[in-house]
């Protein structure tokens, strides 16, 4: 692990102010933290564990779990659910068998739960990736899955 994040940690100045930028970038090339980067982040930072999981854990948007290879995300907004978003949810719960937060076990799809993807206009919303599948119907979860 070490051999492969070195060159990252390298890049930065050894200070506190670098953690995020390197947990980003450690994150951006091994999809997400698992504990033996943090470690050898946290040593070669010279910060302790602990910081480091404070910080990370401030931001959603870092992960220590193994993700999927697709993220589907369903929005659980007030303008989605008000237009069906639970339904979309409970199917895509059902076609993937995990809930919100987990990951199949064959590495497959990761689900996650959204407040708001800006795009109300087009509620319900589900995002696989980057791309935004707007006016969902449950018919349509099987289908789109079905793609990835
Ligand atoms: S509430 Fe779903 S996109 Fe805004």
């Amino acid at each position: 692990m070490r051999e492969k994040i070195l060159p990252i940690l390298q890049s930065y100045p050894r200070k506190r102010e670098s953690l995020i930028p390197v947990l980003q970038e450690v994150q951006g090339m091994l999809g997400y933290l698992p504990e033996e980067a943090v470690v050898e982040i946290a040593q070669f930072m010279g910060v302790s564990l602990s910081d480091i999981y404070g910080v990370a854990s401030f931001y959603a948007q870092f992960r220590f779990q193994r993700q999927g290879q697709y993220s589907v995300k369903v929005c659980q907004g007030t303008a989605c659910h008000v237009r069906g978003g639970t339904r979309i949810m409970s199917e895509v719960k059902q076609q993937i068998d995990i809930e919100p937060g987990q990951t199949t076990p064959d590495y497959k799809y990761s689900l996650e739960r959204v407040a708001c993807f800006g795009a109300c206009a087009l509620a319900p919303v589900m995002v696989v990736d980057k791309t935004v599948y707007g006016r969902m119907t449950t018919p349509q979860v099987k289908k789109i899955l079905a793609r990835y």
